[in-house]
């Protein structure tokens, strides 16, 4: 099995998006292929890839279709070959509606990425913040999480809620194996704020208990916004700084992955 990551969090705004682009980007780096389905009715995944709006048949939209063949409408992004799109639509909100009632319906992106196989390394799923039936999707498809969490003290416990959801979503699924939660990535540091000290050192201890490692952190930086109003992540628009270094250990256990899995 290929392998497939969600980016998952049960708030908005704490980094998910950022985190999917610029991961993606760094394993394309590393001469892995990668395919980028934005899960979210919001498409945010068109702004920080630079894309204009696609009509509801060139997005995921259509990968959830009952009509759906196996023609991803996967588009290239930022001239990279390495990196393909599958673009959100706001007709998202009728699909995860709709999947409540449909047979399987907490299994159709699954379903499909088995049956209709993709040729690249890594599935990288962009999830909304609502931990509803894309999310359950994006679960069962997955066969890794990350979970990005700001260091607010709403966004930790909100961490930690997402973590139990993930063990009883994938209990009640009967997933097998069950997606393990790759880590948590600490995310908009900014090391002038005391309170975001503290909650650095605090996560390693609740992630503990929850056996659960922590990446080094993500900085805050106005570039990173900077970036994706310019359709591009940080590597490509600001190469040099700082905060474009901080996935790559999360680049690296990805490549281990991938080499461990194309070895079997
Ligand atoms: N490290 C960072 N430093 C500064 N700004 C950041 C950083 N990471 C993300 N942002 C900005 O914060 C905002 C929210 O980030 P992002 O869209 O990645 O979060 P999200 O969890 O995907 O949000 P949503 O729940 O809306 O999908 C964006 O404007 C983004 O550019
Ligand atoms: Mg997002």
């Amino acid at each position: 099995m290929q392998t497939v990551v969600s980016i998952l969090a049960n708030a908005g705004g704490v980094g998910k998006t950022t985190l999917a682009v610029h991961i993606a980007y760094e394993m394309s780096r590393r001469n892995f292929s990668v395919a980028l389905f934005d899960l979210d009715p919001q498409r945010s995944l068109d702004v920080f890839c630079g894309l204009s709006a696609a009509e509801p048949s060139n997005t995921t939209t259509h990968v959830f279709a009952k009509s759906f063949q196996g023609s991803y409408p996967l588009i290239a992004c930022w001239s990279n070959p390495k990196i393909e799109v599958c673009q959100g639509h706001p007709t998202l909100t009728e699909v995860a509606n709709d999947l409540v009632i449909r047979k399987r319906g907490e299994y159709v992106l699954a379903d499909r990425l088995k049956l209709h196989r993709l040729k690249h390394d890594l599935v990288i799923l962009d999830c909304p913040a609502t931990l509803g039936m894309l999310n359950v999707n994006a679960l069962a498809a997955s066969t890794h999480v990350l979970v990005p969490v700001q260091l607010e003290m709403k966004s930790i416990a909100g961490a930690a809620e997402l973590v139990e959801w993930c063990i009883n979503t994938s209990e009640e699924l009967q997933l097998e194996p069950r997606p393990p939660i790759l880590g948590f990535v600490p995310s908009m540091y900014d090391e002038r704020r005391a309170i975001h000290k503290t909650y650095l050192q605090q996560l390693p201890v609740i992630a503990e208990e929850l056996q659960i490692k922590v990446y080094p952190k993500v900085r805050d930086s106005s570039e990173f916004k900077n970036a994706s109003a310019n359709g591009l992540p940080l590597q490509k628009y600001r190469p040099a700084h700082q905060a474009a270094k901080d996935f790559q250990e999360i680049a690296d256990d990805l490549s281990t992955l991938i080499k461990q899995k194309n070895k079997k």
